[in-house]
């Protein structure tokens, strides 16, 4: 099968866990080379012997994606170990299940902080780059919380909403410049992020692969905004254009939140 991305180079945060590692590992069967960012280097290791595995190059950078400067860094240690870049994934994120009225600001600051500004972080160390050469993509990771709310995700939501309103001004202020903005919002997927939450049979969680394939795909046909899964998610939507009491009515009845399992949740704003 043709490879859609043979030859490219791309750097994804969060690519040590979940969606991140599903898309670093779907890059290099693409054919891309994959510059792999995150804290935890034992878990980047593994995925790069996975990325290698493929047949591709694999290059570690450990980063902290709130620490503006160490972004900075890992760009060019992106570019150098690469040797360029096409496109950067900004995808990097944590969760938090809090109901509004128990949250603590701070707690609202620290998701913000790592799932918003620590995006923006990435869009401004990159983005100098990409407008000197004419070109490249910058696809974010950004959720359904990021179209409707879904309780009792109201930090996480807020972040995610930032993120899109965002991304579609930065869209459109990129408009004739060479560079690609894509927006990608997954529903609930299988990863270590939400272990700690059940989800209902009619809204099941989904494999972290079809974000990666989404990932690709708004590369490759420079899609805009692509929503994972496309049914249920569209459904939602047009839903909540038409009314919000509708789309309240259909997270409740379905259980969109889903439900503690007892679990201990990592990656939360604590
Ligand atoms: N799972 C879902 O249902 C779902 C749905 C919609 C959107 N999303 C979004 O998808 C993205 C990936 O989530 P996931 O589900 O794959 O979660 P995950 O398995 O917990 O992975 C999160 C990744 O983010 C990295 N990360 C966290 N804080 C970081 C920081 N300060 N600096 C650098 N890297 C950091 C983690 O790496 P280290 O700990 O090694 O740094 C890890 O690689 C997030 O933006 C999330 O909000 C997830």
């Amino acid at each position: 099968m043709k490879q859609q991305l043979f030859g490219k180079k791309v750097a994804i945060t969060g690519a040590s866990s979940g969606i991140g590692r599903a898309t670093a590992i779907r890059m290099a069967k693409e054919g891309a080379d994959v510059a792999l960012i995150a804290r935890n280097r034992e878990r980047l290791e593994e995925v790069a012997s996975l990325v290698r595995a493929e047949g591709r190059k694999a290059v570690i950078i450990e980063a902290d994606v709130t620490d503006a400067e160490s972004v900075k860094k890992a760009v060019a240690a992106a570019i150098e170990g690469l040797g360029g870049l096409d496109v950067f994934h900004c995808n990097a994120g944590i969760y938090l299940r809090c109901p509004a009225k128990d949250l603590r600001i701070d707690q609202i600051r620290k998701i913000m902080e790592v799932d918003y500004f620590g995006c923006l972080n990435c869009v401004y160390a990159v983005l100098p780059y990409f407008l000197e050469k004419k070109s490249g993509a910058i696809v974010t990771t950004c959720s359904m919380d990021g179209k409707k709310g879904v309780p009792p995700d109201a930090a996480y939501v807020s972040a995610k909403f930032a993120m899109n309103g965002f991304f579609q001004v930065l869209r459109q202020e990129l408009r004739g410049t060479g560079i690609h903005v894509g927006i990608i919002y997954p529903s609930r997927m299988d990863t270590p992020q939400i272990e700690h939450v059940d989800c209902p049979k009619i809204t099941p969680k989904g494999n972290p692969d079809s974000v990666a394939k989404a990932v690709v795909k708004s590369v490759v046909k420079k899609k805009k905004e692509i929503m994972v899964p496309s049914f249920s998610c569209h459904l939602l939507t047009w839903a909540d254009a038409i009314s919000p009491s509708l789309s309240d009515w259909l997270v409740r009845v379905n259980n969109i939140a889903g439900t503690e399992n007892g679990k201990e949740p990592i990656n939360e704003a604590k």
